[in-house]
């Protein structure tokens, strides 16, 4: 049986990842997990992230994954060490492809990064982008309100329109040319931030560079799949499967089964 790629997140945001694994990797099957039942992550402490990624993990690695994507920028910043100390096979978070993805881009070396207030508060946007351009000026916000209207299905309308413009209004004027979307929520919201930002910046998101780099260790490893095998992908969120599936199946415009999974551990809701 063909050994699948695990992609996790606190809900549905890790599928703005899946969307392009599928168009870059189409012969590769996924194993999606998202914690609807727990989402947001970004307001929690960070010892209950990493406690939250492990269970994820653990509940993945039954199936035996070639490799693990922490598809979730706040689980990436507390949990990606951690979780690359506890399993075997190559893990990757999206921060490091989301700033590379920046640093390509900036003519002026000015960057934005909106993000959760975990992801924020951790700073791991400056350092992964200091690392690779010590010149970058970065200049980040924290975005609260935004994740609870994706996971609502709630994209465009005029309340969502008039929350993505104040959230986005304290990076207003501070000479930005690039916007890192620093959590895989918010590409589901680009339109309406890219309009916010106006023409002069340019909207990144991690999900192709992440595509990317599963792609160069797949093929580091010599385990890319064969491009005859017709790859099944598996769906798990640990809410309920219907508002997940709705979304997800309008986001990756085709037909999926969702599987809910009922937690054998406590909430801490
Ligand atoms: N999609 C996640 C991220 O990239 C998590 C958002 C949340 O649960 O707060 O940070």
């Amino acid at each position: 049986m063909q050994q699948a790629i695990a992609i996790l997140d606190s809900g549905v945001g890790g599928l703005t990842v899946v969307k392009e694994v599928m168009r870059q990797l189409p012969q590769e099957k996924i194993i999606y997990f998202g914690d609807t039942a727990r989402t947001p992550y970004g307001p929690r402490p960070y010892d209950e992230v990493q406690l939250f990624t492990r269970q994820i993990v653990d509940y993945l690695i039954q199936f035996d994954p070639k490799m693990l994507v922490i598809a979730c920028n706040t689980a990436t910043a507390v949990a990606l060490n951690d979780i690359r100390a506890r399993v075997n096979i190559p893990v990757i978070g999206v921060i490091h492809p989301g700033a590379r993805a920046a640093i390509k881009e900036t003519r002026h070396q000015v960057v934005g990064v909106i993000g959760t207030e975990g992801t924020i508060k951790s700073e791991a946007y400056q350092k992964a982008l200091a690392e690779i351009s010590p010149t970058v000026q970065v200049h980040s916000q924290a975005c609260p309100l935004l994740v609870p209207l994706v996971e609502r299905g709630q994209f465009d309308g005029d309340e969502t329109g008039r929350i993505v413009q104040e959230s986005l209004e304290p990076l207003m004027g501070r000479g930005l040319d690039c916007l890192i979307l620093g959590c895989t929520h918010y590409p589901f919201l680009a339109p309406l931030i890219s309009e916010v930002m106006g023409p002069d910046v340019t909207i990144i998101s991690s999900a192709d560079e992440t595509a990317r780099d599963i792609s160069a260790i797949l093929n580091f490893h010599n385990q890319l799949a064969q491009a005859n095998e017709i790859p099944i992908h598996q769906f798990f969120c640990s809410g309920e499967p219907q508002m997940f599936k709705r979304i997800a199946q309008l986001w990756l415009d085709e037909q999926i089964n969702v599987s809910p999974v009922v937690w054998q551990v406590p909430h801490y809701f």
